[in-house]
């Protein structure tokens, strides 16, 4: 199934998988369904698979994920994925008489595909620019206070072949290229960041603090903002120094066919074919683990969270906790699926289980005979 995917999707899986702490990798299923969605145009059953795979889940638990969010589609769609809110604000403002002109005009319904496959048309929920209302995006990007013949003007365009600029955002791109931004790549295209700025009501925040003095201490709205090379290129050397700073270990030896020394190679290795060395930050200690150690330094004592944060009282002092003892009797308890069962369904807890209810039914059973006993 998986031979459906290009060597650069497959580069782009591990390069995503490699973003996470390595007992996290299922954290990636987000931005690896996007990834499957930009090559085909939808999250396929290939594509499930594919991610099953990589990540060691199986098909069902990354179904529900792709089957829970609106952005991963279903089925085929369009180059263009037209939403129209309507939703209570917008609809007050017209956004449902503007969906119901443009699927009579484009002859199709919600989440249905024009003929030439350029548009697929749906409702949307709230698209959180309700100031703007009523809007429409087109892959995401917005279009702002549109009416029905507005929004005509733009799918027309959108099947001529043109790219109409959104009102705010970067310029159009279509639904697979945009699938790839979504799964955490850069918009590559000369100038695209530096397209179209933000809305006025959504600086209106800015200038009230502008015009009150309020501001962020210590905060240099001039900081650069590094590009995704950059901090690429310092992850890899913040991880040469730690590796340097580690003592010696013995060197283990590596063969062609991909397992390095004793070591066999890591499912999203194995499945994107890629043997590249991973560069990951060196901080790749559980989220979890972080929290913990954030909320108790010493794992002795604990220390109140943020200001403004509700600590509620205790009428005696906590036991010192050990989070990384924690972690492990967590990540124990929860074994990773993979195999075709749901995640810590294993053979000895079912056995375990059915021998317990099978106990308390011959308890209840003798107790029952018991009781009947004594009456007689
Ligand atoms: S109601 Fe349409 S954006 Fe919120």
């Amino acid at each position: 199934m998986t031979t459906t995917f290009t060597d650069e999707t497959r580069e782009r899986a591990r390069e995503i998988i490699a973003r996470y702490p390595a007992d996290r990798s299922r954290s990636a299923l987000l931005p690896l369904l996007h990834l499957v969605q930009s090559e085909e145009g939808y999250v396929s059953p290939a594509g499930v698979t594919f991610c099953a795979e990589v990540l060691g889940l199986n098909k069902a638990q990354v179904g529900a994920v792709a089957t829970f969010y609106t952005m991963y589609k279903r089925k085929p769609t369009g180059d263009f994925l037209v939403s129209v809110c309507t939703n209570t604000m917008c609809n007050v403002l017209g956004g449902q008489e503007v969906y119901d002109t443009l699927s009579e005009h484009l002859g199709v319904g919600h989440d249905e595909t024009t003929a030439d496959g350029t548009i697929t048309l749906e409702h949307a929920e709230c698209l959180a620019a309700c100031d703007y209302g009523p809007v429409m995006t087109v892959n995401y990007d917005f279009f702002d206070g549109v009416d029905p013949s507005t929004a005509v003007g733009v799918v027309d365009e959108l099947r001529a072949g043109g790219r109409p600029m959104p009102t705010r955002g970067a310029r159009l791109c279509t639904l697979k290229e945009m699938a790839v931004q979504l799964a955490g790549f850069a918009d590559e295209r000369d100038g695209a960041v530096a397209d179209g700025g933000p809305g006025e009501a959504t600086l209106r925040g800015l200038r009230l603090a502008q015009e009150h003095g309020v501001s962020v201490p210590g905060f240099d709205p001039n900081t650069p903002i590094r590009s995704k090379a950059e901090a690429d290129k310092e992850a890899a050397k913040a991880k040469a120094a730690a590796e340097a700073a580690k003592p010696a270990t013995p060197v283990q030896s590596g063969d062609a066919t991909g397992k390095a020394g004793t070591g066999e190679r890591t499912p999203a290795a194995a499945a994107t074919g890629s043997t590249a060395p991973d560069v990951k930050a060196p901080d790749d200690k559980s989220p979890q683990v972080r929290a913990a150690e954030t909320r108790q330094p010493d794992a002795e004592t604990a220390v109140p969270d943020a200001p403004g944060t509700k600590v509620p009282a205790e009428t005696s002092p906590p036991g010192p906790r050990d989070a990384r003892k924690a972690e492990a009797a967590g990540v124990a308890a929860n074994e990773p699926a993979g195999d075709g069962k749901p995640a810590g369904d294993s053979t000895d807890a079912q056995e375990r289980n059915l021998t317990e209810a099978s106990a308390s039914a011959d308890g209840a059973n003798n107790a029952a005979a018991t009781e009947t006993g004594a009456q007689k």
